[in-house]
């Protein structure tokens, strides 16, 4: 079954409250939904009630407290209808069903994890627990009363303010819930079982105080603080910064080692992957402290872009997702080095969002239809979303967009709303039309601009001469011309910038220093130019876009020097070392010498050694365009192997020409007790990457296994032992570090995996037999999400030479992971799939092992919608 935008229609019956009685146990969970409502005015008296299900047996169905007449409705697995119903009265609708949470492998609805109970119910995890309308558009008020055995769950928690509760019968006690915001079913939580807790409070600015609680399993409190620090840190942050204070008594984070993604927003009642809650020095690196800040961020401010204010339909995930990625990158910005952030958000884009965007699994940002919505949490959703969201604020200027987001807040408060909704506000707030600017939301794919330049010394004019393009994608042969802000600067000859605006079309703008391109091709021109500037243009990653520009190496140097803004200063280094690491790998494969590395090398020793930059900066700089990176920007026939053998000889250039400067940087830590502070995570990362161009240079594991042993804390013992691991394998240094490693940290499982990601990412063919070897591991689990993704994920997604060899063996077993896992777990073995979304763009010899194994896996028996879903669309774009 497709579903499509176009098909809204609202529900014959309107909800006006549900409440919900849970008897938990692990095998038998009785659930009883009241639900109060009535026909929608003008809805025709002989509409049924038609009620979403998911694998339900209904037990008895009673309407205002009496058993329904057999002849009066239908039920299957998927569809409760009740014929009959009040024309106008309002009336209560009683549906009682019986599920079995340890049954349930899927991790949507409620299951166990540990021996906890839990629930995802977004996007349609609800409708696994009870009949009801399972969908965003219809907002309820929830109470909820939970009553389980008291040695079964100490602890019973859901959505809203606490009620009460006490002794039920014999052995047995309950909790009650109510929340008085109205929200969609997806937003529903449960959790029980015993947990241990940590407690803090929060004075929100006008005054009211809330408690802060974050659940974890008994003996990880301490690892839990710095994900309250970040949860406060989020709180107050929001209040600054978009005028949004919580608003309930209670807000509660509660920490699952089975959870299919990073977490969830439930009304007052986070769940989260542990992985991004629990951390201390000795386990977690700066990364993980990092993403524990911006998931814990994200999951909070979802809480006004989310839930205060939710999706019309989930055609309109972006609504919520993009938007909340931004404002999450916004905090990370503030709370630690804006120019890093974003170099880091860059990268993450190009590196996953680019490449769907390229493939058969291309969407655009709001999909017009699907046949799994679980299949559309993607990079274009969040990543790409974002950036939409972005690219607003660039246009509109970030005093209108501020205007606008408050416009939102106070007009749709309450409303489950469209795309075209949100956009209104910052139309109105701006005096815009949005119109073109509205299609970022509906046409797939990364436009490519052209851009160049000429300089006219006798009328010192200096023209920019800009043309978009925009390939088909599935479902969209033709594209239309799009709004595209670029910003921009004019350097000077001496480093300094050119004041003067353009003329011509697309120079008028919000913000000073950005191009409007809105036509297929335009041009604009600068006065007053007297020597011949270097364009720097879609600074900071402005659009994302592909940007076409015969820039000289010399012009790339001059912007990496000069350029005011750090992220272009970066974007300029980092071209710099695509083009150069493309050109060395279409040489590699061609068996001709590699270019000479000098002008590559000369930068990076510079930024390297320049104290005058941040340290975060000068890892970014340092850390060179990724194999698969190289791919991309070579877009076809791909071969791994050449590509890897270019980069790893440039690598040794570099670490040849900078050597004594590597190895001093290898040794500046920095000093006393860890802290994840960004300042002192620059510090470590410019040592991480410095600490392996050294040992490249040396051509010795001996450096990178004394760091190993000595290292205090997770950052730098894992940086040393993926050197050893990914430069030096097979040395006595790898393999003892590999086992050390093991062995400190083997009742860690999220430590475990740090191990299972650095070995399943090793390069080279021989990888995947040690992958087979670690899947027998008394570590492996292959029914929790980490551990898989750790694993399996690392290396299908991780590692371009291991996983794509040439004899199709990497591809199988993905596909033999793939088709297993899928019978327990539908939506972890549909995501692990999309790492075969370029399968296109290899050779035809290793293109033709993957598009069998795709093949295979639709010959399995009983395949989910989740996955038939990626394989047909991945073998038919
Ligand atoms: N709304 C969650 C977040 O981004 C993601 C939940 C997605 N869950 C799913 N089963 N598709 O914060
Ligand atoms: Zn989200």
């Amino acid at each position: 079954q497709v579903f499509h935008l176009k098909d809204y229609a609202p529900t014959d019956f309107v909800v006006d409250r549900i409440d919900l009685t849970f008897e938990l146990d692990p095998a038998e969970t009785k659930v009883i939904s009241r639900v109060l409502m009535k026909r929608r005015a003008g809805v025709s008296r002989s509409a049924p009630l038609v009620f979403d299900g998911d694998e339900l047996t209904l037990d008895s169905v009673q309407l205002d407290g009496n058993d329904i007449d057999p002849a009066d409705f239908d039920v299957t697995p998927e569809n409760l209808t009740i014929r009959n119903l009040p024309a106008e009265a309002t009336f209560e609708i009683t549906v009682n069903t019986t599920i079995a949470p340890e049954a349930n492998t899927s991790l949507m609805g409620l299951y166990r994890t540990g021996n906890i109970y839990c629930t995802q119910c977004e996007a349609e995890g609800f409708r696994r627990i009870t009949y009801f309308y399972d969908r965003p558009d219809v907002l309820a008020v929830y109470t909820v009363t939970i009553i389980s055995r008291k040695d079964d769950a100490r602890l019973m928690l859901s959505n809203g303010n606490y009620l009460g509760g006490g002794n039920y019968d014999e052995g047995r006690h309950f909790a009650a819930w109510f929340d008085p915001h109205p929200k969609p079913s997806y937003l529903f939580a449960l959790v029980a079982g015993d947990l241990g807790v940590i407690e803090d409070t929060f004075t929100t600015m006008d005054e009211r105080e809330v408690a802060l609680r974050i659940y974890v399993e008994h003996g990880k409190e301490k690892r839990a603080a710095y994900a309250m620090d970040a949860l406060k840190r989020s709180m107050r942050w929001d209040e600054e910064t978009f005028g949004r204070a919580y608003d309930l008594d209670i807000f509660m984070i509660v920490a699952v080692s089975d959870f299919n993604m990073g977490a969830m927003e439930n009304k007052g009642l986070n769940v989260f992957n542990d992985k991004y809650v629990l951390a201390d020095p000795e386990t977690a690196t700066d990364a993980d402290y990092a993403n524990i800040e911006a998931i814990i961020a994200h999951e909070y401010f979802h809480n006004w872009t989310g839930n205060r204010i939710t999706c019309r339909d989930w055609f309109q995930l972006c609504l919520k997702e993009g938007l909340t990625v931004f404002r999450d990158h916004a905090f990370s910005a503030d709370q630690r080095s804006a120019p890093v952030k974003r170099i880091a958000e860059i990268r993450l884009l190009k590196a996953h969002q680019f490449p769907e965007d390229a493939g058969p699994l291309a969407h655009p940002v709001r999909p017009e239809s699907y046949r799994e919505i679980n299949n559309f949490y993607t990079a274009t959703v969040y990543e790409k979303g974002s950036e939409v969201v972005g690219m607003l604020r660039t246009i509109v200027g970030a005093d209108a967009f501020r205007q606008g987001m408050d416009l939102y807040f106070e007009r749709h408060d309450g409303q489950a709303v469209t795309i075209e909704d949100f956009l209104a506000c910052f139309a109105e707030a701006s005096s815009r039309d949005l119109m073109q600017f509205s299609l970022w939301y509906s046409q797939a794919g990364t436009p490519s601009v052209s851009v160049s330049t000429s300089w006219d010394e006798a009328k010192s004019t200096f023209t920019v001469t800009l043309e978009q393009s925009l390939q088909p994608t599935p479902g969209q042969p033709r594209k239309e011309v799009m709004h595209i802000p670029l910003a921009y600067g004019l350097l000077l000859e001496d480093g300094s910038e050119h004041k003067g605006s353009p003329s011509g079309a697309g120079a008028s703008s919000a913000a000073a220093g950005v191009l409007h391109l809105t036509r297929r091709k335009q041009s604009v021109t600068f006065a007053d130019v007297a020597s011949r500037p270097v364009l720097s243009i879609n600074r900071g990653f402005s659009a994302p876009v592909n940007l076409a520009m015969e820039q000289s190496s010399a012009d790339l140097a001059h912007i990496a020097r000069h350029d005011a803004d750090g992220v272009a200063r970066w974007q300029a280094i980092n071209d710099h070392a695509t083009r150069h690491l493309v050109a060395a790998a279409r040489l590699a494969r061609d068996g001709r010498p590699l270019p000479a590395s000098d002008e590559l090398c000369a930068i990076l020793t510079a930024v390297a050694g320049d104290e005058s930059l941040e340290p975060a900066f000068r890892a970014q700089a340092l850390t060179l365009p990724a194999e698969s990176d190289i791919a991309r920007e070579i877009g076809s026939n791909i071969e791994p192997d050449s590509i890897r053998a270019a980069r790893e000889a440039v690598i040794a250039d570099v670490a040849r020409a900078g050597r004594e400067l590597f190895s001093t940087l290898a040794n500046q830590a920095p000093g006393g007790p860890y802290s994840p502070d960004a300042g002192s995570a620059g510090l470590r990362a410019l040592a991480g990457i410095a600490l392996s161009y050294a040992s490249i240079a040396e051509a010795s594991p001996a450096r990178a296994a004394a760091v190993f042993a000595a290292a205090d804390n997770m950052t730098v013992m894992a940086q040393a032992l993926q050197v050893l691991a990914h430069h030096f394998p097979g040395t006595g240094a790898a393999t003892d570090a590999l086992a050390a490693f093991e062995a400190r940290f083997a009742d860690n499982p999220l430590v475990i995996d740090k191990w299972f990601a650095i070995q399943a990412m090793a390069p080279g063919a021989a990888t995947l037999d040690r992958v087979r070897e670690l899947m027998t591991s008394r570590h492996f689990d292959r029914m929790n999400p980490n551990r898989v993704r750790a694993l399996i994920g690392s290396f299908s997604a991780g590692n371009p030479t291991g996983f794509n060899r040439a004899d199709g063996a990497g591809f199988r077993l993905l596909a033999d992971e793939v088709t297993a896992i899928d019978k327990r777990n539908p939506q972890l073995a549909a995501r692990l799939l999309t790492a075969m979304r370029s399968w296109r763009s290899l050779e035809p010899v290793r293109q033709e092992e993957a598009r069998l194994a795709l093949v295979a896996i639709l010959g399995a028996a009983q395949l989910s919608t989740d996955v038939s879903d990626i394989v047909q669309r991945t073998l038919a774009g």
